[in-house]
């Protein structure tokens, strides 16, 4: 589709990133969330932004759930569309970090090729990768929203870790060992590793 777009030019703005982020003594970044279904994902990813705004930073959360009922609510749960509803949030966090803001994404986002083409939207360093690593029989055995019954019983197809396949990080920035950890634990930890990498003063 971008072949399209040869007559369209971009624009610079004066008002930049790092004048919009600087206002808010923080360095943009986007904390991409993965991991199974039930895994902790926007729980966790809720919780640090709780505590990021308490402490004064802006924030923003792209939320799976949330998001398939807007702007992916034409996607499904097929490989194509996956890779379309990951597409799609990359871009729109790519241009919510552009506003200065620490974004946290909640999304499966099971393939690696996928989440390896939204850092590659972004500038090095920008891209935090999240892996809440929930085993998938204590996310089943969590199952929050009856899903997993449901897969497991042929009701769903297509189900993460069950009959569709999740490819879990390599190197991500950050590693929750979330089957074992309190959410309070899993901040303090996103928390220390957003320290060092001077993404909050
Ligand atoms: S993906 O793979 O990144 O495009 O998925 P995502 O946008 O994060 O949406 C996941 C939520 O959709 C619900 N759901 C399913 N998940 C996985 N597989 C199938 N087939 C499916 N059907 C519905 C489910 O509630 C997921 O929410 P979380 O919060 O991950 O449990």
């Amino acid at each position: 589709q971008s072949q399209d777009n040869e007559n369209v030019v971009w624009h610079s703005h004066n008002i930049d990133k790092a004048y919009r982020s600087d206002q808010k003594k923080q360095k943009p970044c986007v904390m991409w969330f993965t991991g199974l279904s039930g895994a902790g994902k926007s729980t966790v990813a809720g919780a640090l932004e709780n505590r990021l705004a308490e402490l004064g930073y802006h924030t923003y959360l792209l939320d799976g759930d949330n998001v398939r009922h807007g702007l992916c609510r034409d996607l499904g749960f097929s490989s194509e569309d996956r890779r379309e509803n990951i597409r799609r949030i990359g871009e729109v966090a790519k241009l919510m970090a552009d506003a200065g803001l620490i974004v946290l994404t909640a999304f499966i986002s099971p393939h690696r090729e996928e989440r390896q083409l939204v850092r590659e939207l972004l500038p090095e360093g920008e891209f935090l990768e999240v892996f809440v690593d929930t085993p998938l029989g204590e996310c089943e055995k969590r199952d929050p929203k009856g899903l997993y019954k449901k897969a497991r019983a042929g009701e769903i197809k297509q189900f993460t870790g069950i009959d569709s396949e999740y490819q879990a990080p390599e190197h991500p920035e950050i590693h929750l060992q979330a089957g074992d950890k309190s959410v309070t634990e899993l901040v303090e930890l996103s928390l220390c590793s957003l320290k060092e990498r001077q993404i909050i003063r």
